[in-house]
């Protein structure tokens, strides 16, 4: 509703043109927002303040000429001059029930679907060589999430998992590997089923021998030039390494696959190309025996230039090397119009110079939009970066089981007297879902507290809180199976039906933002408020015990459409609903 507003002041704007009242060539924003106070309508503008200048007219006589070259609606039943010069829109209760009946009978929910676009998005990316810990989950989920969103909005999205499987340390992995083996094959086994702990211990081993380091060295060496056995020794690392990722994505109910892997060593074969193609663009400089690129707007905190490091003294190349290539193959070959980047605030400068020097080396169509999506860290209840009690990082895994067996203390407490199978299922549910929406549901650009008894709650914006309320919306459905809804008619004469209707009619506008900014919350937060506005309705409306049977049906349809929004909405998080709990 709100484009459509928007596109009916466009028009208002040509006609104006034509008249010479605006210059042809002035570039207005339309900005339409929804209103507060339903007293001043639907939604306002402040188009004709926004044009005084231009116009050299007063606002309010401005407003007047605008709502005169409007062409007729159907969907408005009145517009009105307000204040200064704002002009807000009356919305025909009608068009809202029309559209809330179009939404109920549509996959899509009736949302206006944009010109689809190639969508590259880069998240999750964990480094082989450890354990995926809690700071991968941020990028995961989030980044999970507004996929989903793409896709539902019909883009075709191309995951890329960037994971770390390249750099010195192989070298330490790979020897500690192979000794290990030598010795005993299946202690081996076992110790790379955690890998925090082979790599604490590959740690060691370098640091007490000399001999070790040496080899450990070698190999980084052979593994760099194409050594069969090594790159063998390489791939099986990497294998077990990313079958502990897979283990807990399929936990998570996060849609990555092992063919959305594109690690950092895929770019390895270009990295000469890349070095070769900003020399001759004449961007590099010598610096201490390395090649650098300098850039004007980059510099320290005391104004010294701030480089962005290609290849080091000794020949090996970095981070952004292989970014630099990623960025060409993810224009050139897939054809991106968006590259979307869930990676921790702390590389935002990283992605500032490496953006800019994409564009300069003209490795990327100009068109081509690239996007750091930065999140904060998640942080312990001490308010410092989360960690075990003994101060190691906290593995995924165990964070995971942890919200299962809190979950299912929960549920049991809430039903006593269900059975075991049927709490743990449910439980299951719950838990992954509180870690997600604790995380999905702050504005990814904050740090955030990390708290157990936070999101497991059943009072604020918590997952616990919106899977009830839909089991509540559900259950209504459950008394009603036997009402015929196919000849029911949408009447929307309450005011908490008129809110909820309202709200529900905002579905579209809420996914839009979710998906050009990368910002969930704005999903999570709106799906809280639709549970609020249902309660309400709830509340003040009866449904099975309606004055009439027509009433009864119109809010039926009412309470069908919240419940698809709600479960279409949590699917986009990547939530899983309920029908009990
Ligand atoms: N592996 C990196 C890390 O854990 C994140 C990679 C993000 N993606 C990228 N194209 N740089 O910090």
């Amino acid at each position: 509703m709100k484009s459509h507003i928007q596109s009916l002041l466009i028009q208002a704007l040509d006609a104006l043109k034509q008249q010479g009242v605006i210059p042809t060539d002035f570039e207005a924003r339309v900005q339409v927002d929804r209103t507060k106070d339903k007293t001043h309508g639907d939604f306002a503008t402040n188009l004709a303040m926004m044009l005084t200048k231009v116009a050299r007219k007063n606002p309010r006589e401005l407003a007047q000429q605008i709502i005169d070259s409007l062409p007729e609606d159907s969907q408005v039943a009145k517009v009105e001059i307000a204040g200064p010069g704002f002009i807000n829109f009356f919305i025909d209760e009608n068009a809202l029930a029309t559209q809330l009946m179009t939404a109920l009978n549509d996959d899509h929910l009736g949302i206006q679907l944009p010109e689809p676009q190639t969508v590259v998005v880069d998240y999750s990316s964990p480094n082989l060589a450890k354990e995926m810990h809690v700071g991968h989950l941020r990028s995961t989920i989030i980044g999970d999430s507004v996929v989903r969103a793409l896709e539902f909005q019909g883009h075709n999205v191309i995951r890329q998992n960037h994971v770390g499987d390249w750099g010195t340390q192989f070298g330490m992995l790979l020897a500690y590997m192979e000794e290990l083996r030598a010795q005993n094959g299946e202690q081996a086994q076992m110790e790379l089923s955690d890998l925090e702990t082979f790599y604490r211990a590959a740690k060691v081993r370098f640091d007490e021998s000399e001999e070790f380091a040496t080899r450990a060295r070698k190999l980084v060496v052979s593994l760099q030039s194409g050594d069969e056995y090594c790159n063998k020794l390489w791939r099986e690392f990497n294998d077990i390494s990313l079958s502990h990722c897979h283990d807990v994505y399929e936990r998570l109910g996060v849609s990555l696959t092992r063919k959305d892997v594109r690690g950092e060593s895929t770019y390895n074969d270009d990295l000469q190309q890349v070095v070769k193609d900003l020399d001759a663009k004449g961007l590099l400089s010598e610096s201490n025996g390395a090649k650098v690129v300098f850039q004007d707007e980059f510099k320290t905190k005391d104004g010294d230039p701030l480089p962005v490091i290609i290849q080091k003294a000794d020949g090996g190349y970095l981070y952004a090397t292989s970014d630099m290539a990623a960025m060409r193959y993810r224009s050139n070959v897939l054809k991106a119009d968006r590259a979307l980047y869930f990676v921790d605030l702390r590389q935002g400068l990283h992605f500032q110079q490496v953006f800019k020097l994409a564009r300069t080396a003209e490795f990327i169509n100009p068109d081509m939009s690239l996007e750091h999506m930065g999140f904060g860290t998640m942080n312990g209840d001490d308010g410092r970066p989360f960690k075990t009690r003994s101060g190691g990082v906290v593995k995924l895994v165990d964070l995971l089981t942890e919200a299962d067996t809190r979950a299912l203390e929960l549920v049991r407490s809430k039903n006593p007297d269900m059975d075991q199978a049927e709490l743990e299922k449910i439980a299951k549910v719950v838990g992954i879902s509180s870690v997600k929406y604790a995380d999905l549901s702050k504005n990814r650009a904050s740090d955030y507290i990390f708290s157990f008894e936070q999101m497991l709650s059943f009072e604020g914006n918590t997952a616990p809180y919106l899977l009830y309320a839909y089991t509540r919306v559900a259950g209504i459905f459950k008394r009603a199976a036997d009402i015929d809804l196919s000849d029911a008619k949408m009447q929307l004469d309450h005011d908490k039906e008129k809110e909820l209707g309202n709200k529900l009619a905002q579905f579209g506008e809420v996914l839009s933002r979710m998906v050009t900014k990368g910002q969930p919350h704005a999903l999570c937060g709106y799906l809280f408020e639709l549970a609020g506005a249902f309660s309400s309705f709830y509340e003040a409306c009866p449904v099975l015990a309606a004055e009439s049977e027509e009433q009864k049906k119109s809010r039926l349809l009412l309470s069908q459409l919240t419940a698809k929004t709600l479960k279409q909405g949590l699917d986009l998080l990547g939530i899983e609903t309920l029908d009990r709990m």
